[in-house]
């Protein structure tokens, strides 16, 4: 196994290096999954700016739909897809 197989942060930051070679346009976008407190879901595109042991950051507007879904309930899911590697990756966590 090698060594980034085993720690995926490391493994996620070998994959974007790659896609941002591969990808024509913007391979940090990423889709961004929020939910109401009564569990009803919504996705939307926002683009990664870094990665960092707290974690994926992206940058929003807090008054947006998002905002206020976040603010109520600080769980959520991001799903990048890089297309010309035929890959994807799953993160979830509290924001
Ligand atoms: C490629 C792409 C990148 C985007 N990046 C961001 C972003 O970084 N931050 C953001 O707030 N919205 C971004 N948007 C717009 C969001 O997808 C969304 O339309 C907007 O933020 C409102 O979402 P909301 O009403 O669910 O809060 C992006 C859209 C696209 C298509």
């Amino acid at each position: 196994m090698d060594s980034s197989a085993a720690d995926p942060f490391a493994r996620f930051e070998e994959w974007m290096a790659e896609a941002a070679k591969s990808e024509p346009n913007d391979p940090n976008a990423v889709c961004l999954a929020t939910s109401t407190p009564d569990g009803r879901p919504s996705a939307r595109m926002v683009l990664l700016k870094g990665i960092d042991p707290r974690g994926f950051v992206f940058y929003t507007n807090l008054e947006s739909r998002k905002g206020g879904e976040l603010a109520a309930n600080p769980e959520a899911a991001l799903c990048f897809h890089w297309k010309t590697l035929q890959r994807s990756v799953r993160v979830e966590g509290r924001v």
